[in-house]
Order: structure tokens, then C-alpha cells, then sequence
């Protein structure tokens, strides 16, 4: 299975497609590019028969350090029809089980996309953090109505109002990720996992895997959808701006003057 972008590495061996996100020069920064390929490795992968699971992991110790904000200010959409939204809904409607490993930064998609892969390994230097709030944005990818579910009402609003960073065991604890490992076992865990993933009878684990999401799925859509349209309309604001001009800039974002 052949990549279409370089910065995303695609493999397939033993009935395993292994996605690497490999953009080390800026933490794995997510592009538009990058996010087509993956929407196309996905949907390709779901009707192939050459493919029972997918693991997904970063380049040089980093799982990603989320959208290219480069790209966000550029003004790149992130509506119903954007390259985004594409690897969303095919991550979203997957049929077959995904499993992440996790080491460094996992900003932003970084971590929401942890709530629609079906197990996660964290390495003991996995950083976890969705910082929308202190971009000026809001929360993205279903991260508003599934994060509650796991976490409850107080540590989803700590973590999505304060955009808070976590480590591998909160992970585990709150239910994002299986198990914090080592750094350099976080991969391991993540292919051993997916070869007994792929050793099962195909058929039964994909209509479990649609069991297991059935009754979160029709109103797991209809949030993205909703968080997708505010998060668009908030790109286009001045505190968005404000916040990524000063990450540009390496200062603190200054939001003294909005009301
Ligand atoms: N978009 C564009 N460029 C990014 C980026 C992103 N999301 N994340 C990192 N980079 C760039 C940095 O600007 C820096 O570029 P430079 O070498 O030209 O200065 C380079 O990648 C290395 O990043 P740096 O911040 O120096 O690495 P770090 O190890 O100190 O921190 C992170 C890593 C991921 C914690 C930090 O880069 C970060 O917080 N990034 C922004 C994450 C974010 O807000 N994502 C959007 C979520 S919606």
C-alpha cells in the first residue's frame, strides 16, 4: 500500500498497515497533504483484504504536535469537505481495529484521535494535551461529547477549558489509552497487540467493533459536525490570531482586549 505523501509512511506486512506520521522538522505537524493521505491509506484499507488492522504511531519519538498551525492561519479549511474532516469520518467509520502508540507530544488531534482508535500504548514520555481554549478555538473531532462520557463533566472541562497537559498514566486513567509502557516498548506493545488483533476470526472483530461504537455513533457524528462548523468559524477569528501569531512568536498569546 503505497503512501501518496512522503510525510506519511505507509507498510503493510502480516495483514498489519502500520501509518507513521513522519514530519519530525515540525513535531509531526499535521498538513492538509497529510491528512488526505491518511484518509486515503484508511478508506483503502477498510475494503482491502490484505489489511485486518492498523497501527498508527510518530516519527522520532513524536506522536504529533496536532494541526500545522502554519496551515490554520493560512486560512485551510477545516469544513465538511476539508482534508480534516475526510480523515475524521474515515478514522470515524473505520471497520477494522486501530491501535496507536503514543510517544512525545500528542497535541491537539493528537489526543482527540485517540477517542476513535480502539486502543492506545503511551510511552512514559507521551504528553497529552488539547490546548483549543488557549488558541481561541473550540473543541474538535467529538472530543466534546465523547471526553465527558469517559471522564465526566469536571475532568473533560479541565481538561478541554484549561487545555491542560497529562501524561501516560492519566491517559490510562481516564480511559484514553490501554497501558503507560516505557518509551521504547510503546511500538512493540502497539504491533504485538495488532498481530493478535489480526490472528482473530476478521469477520467477528469487525461486528464487534461496530457493537462497541454503536451507541455513541449516530450522535458522535452529529457533534464532530457541530464542533466542526464552530471550530471553522473560530479560525477566522481574532483570538485564534492573537494565539497563533504568538506561538509564531514564542510569546505568551495576550488576550487582554477581547471582551
Ligand atoms: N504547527 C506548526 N509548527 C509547529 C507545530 C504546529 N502544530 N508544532 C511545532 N511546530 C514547529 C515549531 O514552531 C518549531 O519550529 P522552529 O524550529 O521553526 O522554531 C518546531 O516545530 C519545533 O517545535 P518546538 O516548539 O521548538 O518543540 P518542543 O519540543 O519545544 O515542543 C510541542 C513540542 C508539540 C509541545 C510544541 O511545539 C507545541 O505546543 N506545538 C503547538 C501544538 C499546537 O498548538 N497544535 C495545534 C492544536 S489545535
Amino acid at each position: 500500500m503505497q503512501s501518496p505523501c512522503a510525510e506519511i509512511q505507509a507498510q503493510v506486512s502480516d495483514r498489519i498497515l502500520e501509518i507513521t506520521i513522519n514530519r519530525p522538522e515540525r513535531k509531526n505537524a499535521l498538513t492538509m497533504a497529510m491528512y488526505s493521505a491518511m484518509a486515503e491509506l484508511l478508506n483503502g484499507a477498510a475494503s482491502s483484504a490484505e489489511v485486518r488492522v492498523v497501527v498508527i504511531s510518530g516519527a522520532e519519538g513524536v506522536f504529533t504536535s496536532g494541526n500545522d498551525l502554519m496551515d490554520f492561519l493560512g486560512g485551510s479549511a477545516s469544513g465538511a469537505d476539508s482534508p480534516v474532516f475526510q480523515f475524521m469520518v474515515a478514522l470515524y467509520n473505520f471497520p477494522k481495529p486501530v491501535v496507536a502508540a503514543v510517544n512525545g507530544p500528542a497535541v491537539g488531534i493528537g489526543t482527540t484521535m485517540l477517542l476513535h482508535c480502539d486502543m492506545a500504548f503511551a510511552g512514559d514520555d507521551a504528553m497529552f494535551q488539547m490546548p483549543f481554549v488557549n488558541l481561541g478555538l473550540c473543541p474538535e473531532y467529538g472530543s466534546s461529547f465523547f471526553l465527558p462520557r469517559l471522564a465526566g463533566h469536571a475532568k473533560a472541562s479541565e481538561l478541554l477549558l484549561l487545555g491542560k497537559k497529562f501524561g501516560a498514566d492519566e491517559a490510562v486513567a481516564l480511559g484514553i489509552c490501554n497501558a503507560a509502557v516505557p518509551a521504547d516498548e510503546a511500538l512493540a506493545r502497539a504491533r504485538q497487540t495488532a498481530a493478535e488483533l489480526a490472528a482473530k476470526a476478521p469477520e467477528a472483530v469487525r461486528l464487534s467493533k461496530q457493537l462497541l461504537r454503536a451507541g455513541s455513533y449516530e450522535r458522535g457524528l452529529e457533534v464532530m459536525k457541530e464542533e466542526g462548523s464552530h471550530f471553522q468559524c473560530r479560525l477566522a477569528s481574532e483570538e485564534f490570531k492573537e494565539a497563533a501569531t504568538a506561538f509564531m512568536e514564542k510569546r505568551p498569546a495576550d488576550f487582554s482586549k477581547f471582551e
